[in-house]
């Protein structure tokens, strides 16, 4: 499973990229919007910090608006992987994309059907977002489940990246099912590592390191 940092955050994105756990980045324009730096310098670092896919969103609604957009953002780096909404005009970007080599997200996914549109327009990633279908009511593990096992049935290439990831069970629930992806909040991230258990056992190794340490006070090794 593939984890990718779903920000703009310049600092975490080097923390995390500093621990060799940032497969990839999804941005969009609610996350820089958060930020207190320029965009498009934020999405030029961010391009430059990780090797990885980078998905830059367009902002614009036409076919047209999108296919320029798209070739600016492609410009940033190599790679860059397009963001589009999933609307008509933009199935129509993602197949012209494809055809022209750049890579592309489909994004704001709801439902099984719109992500097999997504897959046969040629998109390299489909992001169902679980989070906020849990907060309609609905539950959003089935969806990637849905999913996951129709791009099986008939062998599509397109990735699941599974998005507006909550917690951390959200993630061990994609895994399980065998989603390609999961793009996490840094916060996310960080609470995957942690766990009250490792804390207690790291404190008394160390205190009884201590005592060995006063008992033997030319202790070196
Ligand atoms: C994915 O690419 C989106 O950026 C993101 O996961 C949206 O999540 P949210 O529902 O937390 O805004």
């Amino acid at each position: 499973m593939k984890i990718f940092l779903d920000t703009a955050n310049l600092e975490s994105i080097k923390k995390y990229n500093d621990m060799g756990l940032v497969d990839g980045i999804t941005t969009n324009p609610t996350l820089l919007s958060r930020e207190k730096e320029n965009p498009a310098q934020i999405m030029r670092e961010i391009v430059r910090i990780v090797k990885g896919p980078v998905s830059l969103e367009v902002v614009g609604t036409t076919y047209d608006s999108m296919m320029e957009e798209a070739h600016r953002l492609k410009k940033y780096g190599k790679n860059v992987v397009v963001k589009i909404p999933m609307l008509p005009d933009g199935m129509r970007a993602v197949k012209k994309l494809k055809e022209e080599g750049i890579e592309t997200n489909v994004t704001l996914v709801f439902s099984a059907n719109q992500a097999v549109i997504a897959a046969k327009a040629g998109a390299s990633y489909v992001s169902p977002f679980i989070g906020r279908l849990d907060d309609a009511g609905q539950d959003g593990m089935t969806l990637v489940r849905e999913i996951v096992q129709i791009f099986s049935n008939y062998k599509f290439t397109t990735n699941v990246l599974v998005a507006s990831v909550r917690h951390p069970m959200h993630v061990i629930e994609a895994g399980k099912i065998g989603a390609h992806v999961v793009t996490l909040p840094p916060d996310i991230l960080g609470k995957m590592m942690a766990h009250p258990l490792t804390d207690k056992g790291l404190a008394s190794f160390l205190a009884d390191w201590e005592k060995v340490k006063k008992e033997n006070p030319n202790l070196s090794f």
